[in-house]
């Protein structure tokens, strides 16, 4: 099967990788000659474990390519996938689709045959019906159906999530797309994935539902560990005794400093908004974005308080920049709210992180970016453990003892025991397991 994907992103390079690996001819197509120039040159321009080996063994047999012309490929495909960025727009915080529309024009313009055009962005409700007016307006002749097919890959597993996926939805309102689609993921019936054929619509909404489902499992367990604090309970066991019950499931009830990444936080605003405007306002998703929101910069209270009340003039040791551990995606991270909110009341960042700091330095001033966890403590008047990459979940405390000024920790993700991190010396903070 021959296949274009638009956009070599993060969902566009791991797709196209993936399909590559099934056995499909793929091309991927960017607008941005430098990144194109990387791949072409066997560079991938992301962090994500196993990509660079499945991207440069596809190229190296044949089965992917990478170009910055996207009328051939597109010509040339059976199946286009959109998978161009959708941030949020600035000041709404609804999804901006212009890139998703001109990829339309694109396709509308090279297309070539009966194609299936695929959006894999995640767009707001009504954006297929939209893709497919764009393409009928641009060029009435252009023969496509358009479909739906949102992804559910997460970063750092993304590539296992793809291969072994909970689920493939695929919406779509013309029929003739069906047989295209199951060849596109056959290479996946053999481990049974169940594939979901639904309308357009809905396939468009699933994708905002889930992720605005998991939001609000996290949000829940996140305002669990505050009453947790509050009254003297355990969030860890909370979760656990929830989690065994099958209706409720034991993942993505980890408390912790809110959720980031490029997902959560830009999906649920654009659920509100959609559902605003539709007039069908989702109260519950709205107080999980304001929670959330909220929640990020009130982490950092949590360090002063752990500090006796002040942190001006300290100095603070930051473990872990990254929304979550194996990215160096910063995206909305709580770690840049924690070190503003630091600096706003006065103290000096020293920060480490395994992968995002280059990154993390387009993102903040004044801070000191470290080498080491250890070269990070040095000084320091707390280390707050922000990310749970697994290189901090070992740390030396004897030796971590030695190089801090004053020994607090402040673990923002549950990592330690509180017994054991006493047991070395130090005044311990954490989420939700009381004191
Ligand atoms: C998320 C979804 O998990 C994917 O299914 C989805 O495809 C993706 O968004 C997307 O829409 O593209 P991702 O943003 O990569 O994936 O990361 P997650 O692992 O879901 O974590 C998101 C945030 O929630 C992180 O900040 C993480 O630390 C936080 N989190 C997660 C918690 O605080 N507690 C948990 O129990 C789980």
């Amino acid at each position: 099967m021959k296949i274009a994907v638009l956009g070599a992103g993060y969902v566009g390079l791991v797709s196209g990788a993936c399909f590559a690996d099934f056995g499909h001819e793929v091309v991927c197509i960017d607008k941005d000659p430098e990144r194109v120039a990387m791949l072409m040159g066997g560079r991938v321009p992301i962090f994500e474990p196993g990509l660079d080996d499945m991207v440069a063994r596809n190229q190296r047999d044949g089965r992917l390519s990478f170009t910055l012309d996207a009328a051939p490929a597109i010509a040339e495909a059976d199946v286009v996938f959109i998978a161009v960025g959708t941030p949020s727009r600035r000041g709404d915080g609804r999804a901006d689709l212009t890139y998703v529309f001109s990829a339309a024009q694109d396709i509308a313009r090279a297309a070539t045959g009966f194609t299936v055009v695929v959006t894999k962005s995640t767009v707001p409700v009504g954006t297929g019906d939209a893709v497919q007016r764009i393409i009928r307006d641009t060029r009435p002749e252009a023969d496509v159906a358009v479909v739906s097919n949102p992804e559910f890959l997460r970063e750092g597993a993304a590539i296992e999530d793809f291969k072994r996926p909970d689920r493939i939805v695929i919406g779509l309102e013309d029929e003739r797309a069906r047989e295209p689609m199951s060849e596109v993921y056959r290479p996946l019936f053999v481990n049974q994935a169940p594939v979901m054929f639904t309308g357009r619509r809905t396939a468009e909404l699933i994708k905002y539902a889930a992720n605005a489902f998991l939001a609000t499992k996290i949000t829940f367990i996140n305002e669990m560990a505050d009453l947790c604090e509050a009254v003297g309970g355990n969030v860890q066991e909370v979760a656990r005794g929830i989690g065994l019950d099958n209706r409720i499931g034991g993942k993505f009830l980890h408390a912790g400093p809110g959720f980031g990444g490029s997902c959560f936080p830009k999906d649920t605003r654009a659920l509100v908004e959609t559902a605003r405007e539709s007039g069908a306002p989702t109260r519950l998703v709205e107080a999980v974005v304001a929670v959330n929101d909220q929640r990020k910069k009130r982490m950092a209270e949590k360090v002063v308080r752990a500090c006796g009340g002040s942190v001006a003039g300290k100095t603070i040791a930051i473990l872990g920049l990254t929304f979550k551990p194996n990215t160096d995606d910063m995206r909305e991270s709580p770690a840049l709210d924690v070190v503003h909110e630091l600096q706003q009341a006065g103290a000096t960042v020293r920060a480490h992180d395994p992968e995002g700091m280059e990154q993390a330095a387009k993102l903040m001033t004044g801070v000191l970016f470290c080498d080491s966890p250890y070269h990070c403590a040095e000084g320091a008047d707390a280390v707050v453990l922000v990310t749970e990459w697994d290189t901090y979940r070992a740390l030396d405390l004897d030796r971590l003892k030695t190089i801090v000024n004053v020994p607090v920790l402040v673990d923002l993700r549950n990592v330690y025991r509180r017994p054991e991190v006493e047991r070395h010396g130090f005044t311990y903070a954490d989420v939700g397991r009381g004191a």
